[in-house]
């Protein structure tokens, strides 16, 4: 059945994920709204990654004392308010003036760690210095340019950088057919963006700086004096993404960088055993949002291999469809140590800035709340395989191939 939403101006009413996108995509112009939400080519990976979820069912129990309810956990050895952190996510500045700031505040609110990616629109520094007392991981595409990587990583050192999150699986970007429509030439204002952009004037007056879409501000300093646009840096990022990336740069990697490391883009147990030999702290089990290659697995359904094979060695973060507070709670019972919110927090962003992305973080730690408590497993730690069932109307044949490890109980698919 269809529900009524709110309108987009009262954001802050929204009741869930679905409902803030909802509303970012009335106030976002065609192009924003595409770059942010759609996936690769026919985006079945991105569809898939909702279904995922769908495909579990809750065991509750009941008559549990739930008076002491927590969802506090602890990421790479620290505490923080849930087992959520801000995925790294380029071009922020598309959404809002500032967004990179504005999401890292929202972190720092709510008591999880941000992501800042390499193609964030503010820099690494302006970030670090927003947020003082908050905890910031940067997230690095390594570059054709030896140099300007290492120079990237001493200004994640010099930033203060709890961890560094290695992209792995973007170094050829995924066919997103959706944005080379929108963007004949890459990040440049055609007179059909400026069009769209005065049908959608509360967007245009907070997003746009004043001729332009915002730059890339970690890469400044590499571009060529007198081309700093968003322009510039987008074919500068296009022609630097490191296609010789492998194993060995990641132990280089590792050599330089004594800080928390994590390695994001694992889908498959081998990978993740790989990682954990050249001494990474974690990983993240993602395809990306699906915006990568179509037809890769849901990130979930590869989780519960992973976690057999590495779950006692590395910490284990989980993305693409996060969605609610239940998605969270899922990922954590097939054994996930926490999440990254990638869409989630950009809709809330796209809506109210920091206080819309903060709203977006308050339903999904509400929502887990809920979660906990109406499940009868009040503690995250009492979040293991044999609270979920495969769902009946998309079992057998609707149950993942990979969600096939048994739980101690043996009664998963
Ligand atoms: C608009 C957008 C931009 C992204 N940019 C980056 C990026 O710069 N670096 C990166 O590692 N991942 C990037 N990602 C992937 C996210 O970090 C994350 O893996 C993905 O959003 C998770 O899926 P979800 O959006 O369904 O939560 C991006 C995702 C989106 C939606």
């Amino acid at each position: 059945m269809k529900r009524r939403f709110a309108r987009s101006h009262r954001w802050h009413h929204a009741q869930s994920i679905d409902e803030l996108a909802a509303m970012a995509r009335q106030r976002l112009p065609a192009f924003a709204w595409e770059y942010v939400s759609a996936g690769a080519e026919d985006e079945r990976t991105l569809a898939d990654n909702r279904h995922a979820f769908q495909r579990w069912q809750w065991r509750p129990r009941t008559l549990v004392d739930l008076s002491e309810t927590d969802s506090r956990a602890t990421l790479l050895g620290r505490d923080c308010a849930m087992p959520l952190a801000i995925a790294p996510t380029g071009y922020n500045g598309m959404l809002w003036r500032d967004a990179d700031i504005a999401l890292a505040r929202a972190a720092q609110r709510h008591d999880v760690p941000f992501t800042l990616s390499t193609v964030s629109c503010n820099s690494l520094e302006e970030v670090a210095a927003a947020v003082p007392e908050g905890r910031l991981w940067f997230q690095l595409y390594p570059l054709r340019d030896k140099q300007a990587t290492r120079d990237l990583i001493e200004r994640a050192r010099a930033a203060n950088t709890e961890a560094l999150v290695i992209t792995t699986d973007a170094v050829v970007l995924g066919r997103r057919e959706w944005d080379s429509r929108s963007y004949l030439s890459p990040r440049r204002l055609t007179p059909g963006h400026t069009l769209d952009a005065l049908c959608h004037p509360r967007w245009a007056a907070q997003a746009l700086w004043p001729d332009s879409l915002p730059t890339l501000g970690n890469l400044l300093k590499y571009l060529p004096a007198g081309q700093h646009s968003a322009a510039s840096a987008a074919t500068y990022i296009g022609q630097q993404m490191a296609s010789d990336l492998t194993w060995d740069t990641l132990t280089e990697i590792r050599r330089h960088w004594s800080g928390k490391l994590i390695v994001k883009g694992i889908l498959g147990a081998e990978d993740a055993r790989r990682c954990q030999q050249l001494g990474a702290d974690g990983i993240v089990v993602t395809n990306h949002g699906g915006r990568q290659l179509d037809d890769s697995p849901a990130s979930l359904d590869c989780l519960p291999a992973i976690v057999d094979a590495v779950g006692q060695e590395l910490e284990i973060l989980l993305d693409s469809g996060i969605r609610r507070g239940s998605d969270i709670a899922k990922a954590l019972a097939l054994g996930a140590h926490g999440v990254l919110s990638g869409r989630a927090t950009l809709y809330g962003l796209a809506v109210g800035g920091e206080a819309g992305a903060a709203h977006a973080l308050t339903l999904l730690h509400e929502q887990l709340h809920n979660t906990l408590a109406l499940l009868g497993r009040p503690r995250l730690a009492q979040l293991d395989r044999d609270c979920l069932s495969p769902s009946p109307q998309l079992s057998p044949s609707g149950a993942p191939a990979t969600a096939t490890a048994q739980p101690a109980t043996g009664d998963l698919p």
